[in-house]
């Protein structure tokens, strides 16, 4: 089920990440893109916050991935800088998923096909100088949020 969500700050787009966090029991992965600055750290800060993580949440551009404490650990990766899917691959993205982790990726669009079925899919685009907005692609029996 696709819904599209419109927020006009940055803690709009933190809360809207709390609500995501309700629904993410079913999911394995969600999978992040938009613009720099289109508000994907902020999503994920909201998520990990809701999830009762206390740990600095920032764009893991050159760790590739930070890992997160929470009720559920969360698995924060940015594919900005890998060169492709194989990449991915070999630091082992697999294992993380299976470990039963949250996986939340920024710029999925570096490896699309390697997310698995019971992915959320977040398009964000600027509409404005502080509008953003989020279409959802829920998997089938999961959300809307
Ligand atoms: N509606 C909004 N949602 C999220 N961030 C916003 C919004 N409006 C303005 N901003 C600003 O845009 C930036 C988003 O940063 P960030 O979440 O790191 O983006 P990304 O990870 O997509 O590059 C922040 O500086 C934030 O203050
Ligand atoms: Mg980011």
């Amino acid at each position: 089920m696709t819904q599209t969500c419109v927020t006009h700050n940055e803690t709009e787009t933190e809360a809207l990440g709390g609500r995501i966090a309700r629904q993410s029991d079913g999911l394995s992965a969600i999978a992040l893109s938009g613009d720099l600055g289109a508000g994907k750290t902020a999503l994920v800060r909201g998520l990990a916050r809701a999830l009762g993580s206390a740990d600095a949440v920032t764009s893991p551009t050159y760790a590739i991935v930070n890992e997160y404490r929470a009720k559920r650990k969360i698995c924060h990766f940015d594919l900005y800088r890998l060169p492709g899917g194989d990449a991915l691959w070999e630091i082992g993205w697999d294992d993380y998923l299976a470990s039963g982790a949250l996986c939340a990726a920024e710029w999925s669009g570096v490896a699309p096909e390697l997310f698995p079925p019971d992915t959320l899919w977040v398009d964000i685009e600027k509409t404005g100088e502080q509008t953003r907005s989020f279409v959802l692609r829920w998997p089938e029996g999961v959300g809307p949020c």
